[in-house]
Parts: structure tokens; C-alpha cells; sequence
């Protein structure tokens, strides 16, 4: 069993990674944090109880609620232009029971970690805040953790808030560096795979058509917040009917590292600048910055991944 912890800020693109990672066999999902970004974090709690009931995992994975605001100022809006205000595209999925555990973040990672007894992955699908400050309260965190995932940052660029800045990184840079200078095995899954790994309307609704009797409300709802997404995705990203695959990459690459092909460079997170905070600064030089080996996904096989995904509701 592949074991996973996952931070994230439940929007469109989250809420797919959940669905995938929930319905995979292999796979034990032992808690879920979230952070904000998309929505709040209260809000991403919120919909990642929804999305646990549509798969039938209703108060089965703890869910704890992760800080409201990034270690260095305030948060500033929400991209409700891709994700809806309610993160979740705007379509209402039927409220759950389940509330979240009343717990310190921090308190909740670090116990779930050490529950996995050093075999959890932690998957982190949104800004790096509430990892940056289990780091700080427990410093030996690294070392009940496996590896990490993380969908964030952009090394050739482009960015996709700033020119080379990707959203998770750029909301809470000062978080991504302590988390890259952990001791720990980190793998980013940056926008220059994930803009890659393009998902039509077309490959859903086939899904759709072919996946097993009680997927199929799972695959309605992805259908139905995508027609949102898909709207974002063309105003930001010129795509038509279709949508970059983020998060859900991510979590693909959680369980089957073998859809990208990786390279290690030495990574510091810019935390100053005016165009250029929450960028990834990569030292290829002989004698390069203090830092730590990171490892960033350059390809990918989209079709492999886009199989992996929709696989698991066959
Ligand atoms: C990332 O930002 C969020 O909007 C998405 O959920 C994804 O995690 C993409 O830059
Ligand atoms: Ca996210």
C-alpha cells in the first residue's frame, strides 16, 4: 500500500487529484490538510469533506484545517475566475457530516507521519505554508517522512502568475524555500509538465461512458466543474474545451514516478524582487548557492498519465 499524506487547497484541479487518489487500490489516503489558495483554507476543508463524500469515503480520512495566511503578509484574492468562488467550479455537491479534526495542523502532520512509521508520502497541492511550519514546530518531520510531492513552481518558465512564478510557489515563497532546504526527498511537479498534460472534455466524457456503474456521479462531477475550469484554463492559458493537468499530475506522480523524467539541480526559492518573488533559482554552476538537490519533472508521457487517471474508475 502506498501510503499518503496530502496538503492542498481544495479547487477544480485539487478535488481530481483527491478522486483519483481515493479510488486507487494501492493507495491509503491517511489525512488531508489544507492551506488557502484557491479558497480558504476553512472553505478548502469544507470541499475536500464534499469531495470525500461523493467518493464514498465519508469520515473515513481526517481532515484538518491548515493555516489562513502565508508566513509573510496577508492573502491576497482568489482566483475565483478558474476555480468559481466556492472552488469547486460553482457546482454545490451535497454537504457532508464529517467535521474536521480539531487539532493544531502542525500537530495533525506530524502525528500522522509518524503513525505511516516513516512510509508516508507527503503530496502537497497547494502553498507550502502549513509544511513550513510543521518544519518549524518539529524539526525532525524529514525524518518520518518518505519523500515529498509537491505540484509547484516552473524552471524553463513560463510562469503563471508572474513571467516565471507559479501560484503555489509565488503565494508563500518564503515557505517553499524552508521546505526545499529540508533534509528530505523532494520532487517537483512544476507547470513545465503540467501545461504539458493537456485534459480534453472529450477524454472525461469517454471516461464517463466507459467507467464502472458507481464511478459514474464522480465522473458527472468532473464533468460539471471542468465547464468552469476549462473557462479559466482559456483565459489564462489560450486553451480551448480542455485544461492543463496540475495537481492531478502530481498525485500521479505520487504513485508512478515513472510518467516524468526528472533532473536534480541545486534550487533556492527568491523571496525577494518585484517580478521574480516565487521564483525557482536553480544553480547549475560548478560552485553554486547553498541549497539542496531538488528534483524537477522536465517530461512527461501525457498520454501514460492521462491513462493512469482515468483508469483507476474503469
Ligand atoms: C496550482 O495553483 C492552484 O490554482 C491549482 O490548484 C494548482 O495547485 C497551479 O498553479
Ligand atoms: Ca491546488
Amino acid at each position: 500500500m502506498i501510503k499518503l499524506l496530502i496538503d492542498c487547497d481544495t479547487g477544480v484541479d485539487d478535488s481530481i487529484a483527491l478522486l483519483f487518489a481515493l479510488h486507487r487500490k494501492d493507495v491509503e489516503v491517511m489525512g488531508i490538510s489544507t492551506s488557502i489558495g484557491n479558497v480558504t483554507a476553512a472553505q478548502a476543508a469544507d470541499n475536500t469533506m464534499r469531495v470525500l463524500k461523493l467518493a464514498g469515503k465519508e469520515g473515513q480520512v481526517p481532515v484538518c484545517v491548515g493555516a489562513e495566511k502565508p508566513m509573510v503578509g496577508t492573502c491576497e484574492d482568489f482566483p475565483d475566475f478558474i476555480h468559481g468562488k466556492n472552488g469547486l467550479g460553482e457546482i454545490e455537491l451535497p454537504e457532508s457530516s464529517q467535521k474536521p479534526v480539531d487539532m493544531d495542523v502542525c500537530d495533525f502532520l506530524y502525528e500522522k507521519a509518524c503513525e505511516a512509521d516513516g512510509e508516508a508520502v507527503l503530496v502537497t497541492l497547494g502553498r507550502m505554508t502549513n509544511i513550513a511550519h510543521t518544519l518549524q514546530k518539529y524539526p525532525d518531520f524529514p525524518a518520518k517522512i518518505k519523500r515529498v510531492v509537491s505540484m509547484g513552481g516552473t524552471v524553463n518558465g513560463p510562469g503563471n502568475v508572474a513571467p516565471m512564478v507559479e501560484a503555489n510557489i509565488g503565494g508563500d515563497p518564503e515557505a517553499a524555500d524552508l521546505v526545499l532546504m529540508a533534509p528530505w526527498q523532494v520532487t517537483m511537479v512544476g507547470l513545465d509538465v503540467t501545461l504539458k498534460t493537456v485534459m480534453h472534455m472529450e477524454d472525461v466524457k469517454m471516461a464517463r461512458g466507459y467507467c464502472r456503474e458507481e464511478c459514474r456521479p464522480v465522473l458527472d462531477f468532473m464533468m460539471q466543474e471542468l465547464q468552469h475550469y476549462m473557462k479559466g484554463a482559456r483565459m489564462q492559458n489560450w486553451m480551448r474545451e480542455c485544461c492543463p493537468l496540475h495537481d492531478p499530475l502530481a498525485m500521479i506522480v505520487a504513485v508512478d514516478p515513472s510518467v516524468v523524467l526528472t533532473q536534480k539541480r541545486i534550487t533556492r526559492v527568491e523571496t525577494g524582487g518585484t517580478y521574480c518573488r516565487g521564483m525557482f533559482v536553480t544553480d547549475l554552476r560548478e560552485q553554486p548557492i547553498e541549497g539542496r538537490f531538488v528534483e524537477h519533472c522536465m517530461q512527461v508521457d501525457e498520454r501514460k498519465a492521462l491513462n493512469e487517471l482515468f483508469a483507476v474508475f474503469n
